[in-house]
């Protein structure tokens, strides 16, 4: 733990970039960071991913894809943050570069703080009901699939109470990013993210000791192949690794941004990305087993989370205790994501418009609310998108929009300009002005240079579809 060069502000200072605050110590950033990418990702979205597209062949897939493509975007983030000192829209003319790449800062903004919050939080509200819920009816009315997704279909159906979770969620995020930097996103990071961990671990004890559990393990450790010829897969393993990394829309910028000038980027980011990864996976251990004991089906997609698995818990003995905690760990991982989105936005308008930090969470937190509060009522309503003769719901169509167009957007421009205008401050950053080594920075290069982009920019165009 280093670091002594901790700047610590009360949480009213606005955000200028001489007397930004930095992270307590390297722990506490790895965890804010890891805090930021384990998060609906990879309990809710990563399981269902692997359900539809095929069990274990996805999962290859996608850790090829994260350790070629996601990782050197994302070293590529915090090389920027750090030697911007800025958030991501001041980040560029910071670095004195063509203003055109303020695209990548633009972007990330307003559609990372703002578009994936809106259905984020939403999502995060049914964390909180489904704790509640866990001891409360919903393990009655969730025998069957069936009656767990009319338990669901209600609930999303009462837009006042979708509503009301959701903005609870958002007020505790905001909360948190109240406290800024030291106070609240990193010691929330440092108390949930270790809760987290432990919460897996007994659910994963659970499901694997039920009998029958062999089959959802087969399922997930055993490759379908034929599966390699559907170009969605590949889309989706992509824009889940961005996703799932945070990658695309600036976040890591902001947090590279807070990160002390000794600090090794290379290995920070590789437990980052490490940490996420194996939440994933372990996610994948605490679901199938569970699913497949229960005689349930595996590919069931988004329903996944909120429809089989209540239905399965209540079928095990002490299912009550297993789906609260199911619930929580949910709500740990949501939340320390919302609150990175959120982290986002709110540096922006300190530093866009000199506000304080207390009214900068005030004002992006009632435009999150507002934003989240239509895609609640697009649940139950006819707020829907149609586009090329195929209509989706609001929620849908910005978790497509997202993920797999801006987020590989995002990340193609990153790229680009890291690999190609940007590279030997880049490098310099990633070994601390040569003070430090890093051993893969030739294989980082070739990637940021021509691996990643071409890849990105390939499965973009062949798997792009709406
Ligand atoms: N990574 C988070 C998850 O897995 C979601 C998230 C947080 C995110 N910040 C992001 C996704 C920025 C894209 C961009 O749930």
């Amino acid at each position: 733990m280093k670091s002594k060069e901790v700047v610590r502000l009360s949480s009213s200072e606005s955000g200028s970039a001489q007397q930004r605050e930095h992270w307590g110590s390297r722990l506490g950033f790895v965890l804010a960071a890891a805090g930021s990418a384990i998060g609906l990702g990879n309990i809710w979205r990563f399981p269902y991913l692997v359900g539809k597209n095929g069990g274990a062949i996805f999962i290859l897939v996608y850790l090829v894809i994260t350790i070629f493509i996601g990782l050197p975007v994302m070293l590529g983030e915090f090389a920027i943050g750090r030697a911007a000192q800025r958030s991501p829209v001041g980040a560029f003319r910071a670095l004195n570069v063509n203003p055109f790449w303020g695209v990548i800062g633009w972007m990330g903004t307003l559609a990372g703080g703002f578009l994936v919050l809106s259905y984020y939080n939403v999502i995060g509200g049914w964390t909180i009901k489904y704790m509640v819920a866990s001891f409360t009816g919903l393990m009655d009315s969730t025998a069957t699939a069936e009656q767990s997704g009319a338990f669901f279909g209600t609930f999303i159906g009462e837009q006042g109470q979708v509503v009301a979770f959701q903005v609870l969620f958002v007020f505790v995020g905001m909360l948190i990013v109240w406290g800024g930097i030291g106070k609240g996103i990193e010691r929330s990071c440092k108390v949930m993210m270790p809760l987290l961990f432990i919460i897996m671990l007994v659910l994963i004890a659970r499901a694997v000791t039920l009998p029958g559990a062999e089959a959802g393990i087969n399922f997930y450790l055993n490759p379908d192949w034929s599966k390699l010829k559907d170009p969605a897969l590949y889309l989706d393993a992509l824009g889940q690794s961005f996703f799932s990394l945070s990658l695309g829309l600036g976040i890591m910028i902001t947090y590279g941004s807070y990160i002390g000038k000794d600090e090794h980027l290379p290995s920070s980011s590789l437990w980052t990305a490490s940490l996420d990864t194996l939440i994933a996976l372990l996610a994948g251990f605490a679901i199938f087993p569970a699913v497949f004991a229960m005689n349930f089906e595996p590919g069931a997609g988004v329903g996944l989370t909120f429809i089989t698995l209540p239905a399965v818990f209540s079928k095990m003995p002490g299912g009550a205790y297993v789906s609260f905690l199911f619930f929580l760990l949910l709500f740990f991982a949501a939340i320390t994501s919302s609150m990175s989105l959120l982290e986002v936005a709110t540096t922006f308008a300190m530093e866009k418009f000199s506000l304080k930090r207390s009214h900068a969470v005030w004002l992006t937190g009632i435009i999150v609310i507002l934003l989240g509060g239509y895609s609640s009522l697009s649940l139950s309503g006819p707020p829907k998108i149609t586009f090329m003769g195929k209509s989706k719901d609001f929620l849908d169509a910005v978790d497509y929009l997202c993920n797999n167009i801006l987020l590989p957007v995002g990340s193609l421009l990153t790229c680009v300009f890291v690999g190609w205008f940007w590279l030997d401050p880049a490098k310099k950053e990633l070994t601390n002005d040569g003070e430090v080594a890093c051993p893969w920075m030739g294989v980082w290069t070739w990637c940021v240079r021509f691996f990643a982009p071409c890849a990105i920019f390939y499965i973009f165009w062949t798997g792009i579809k709406w």
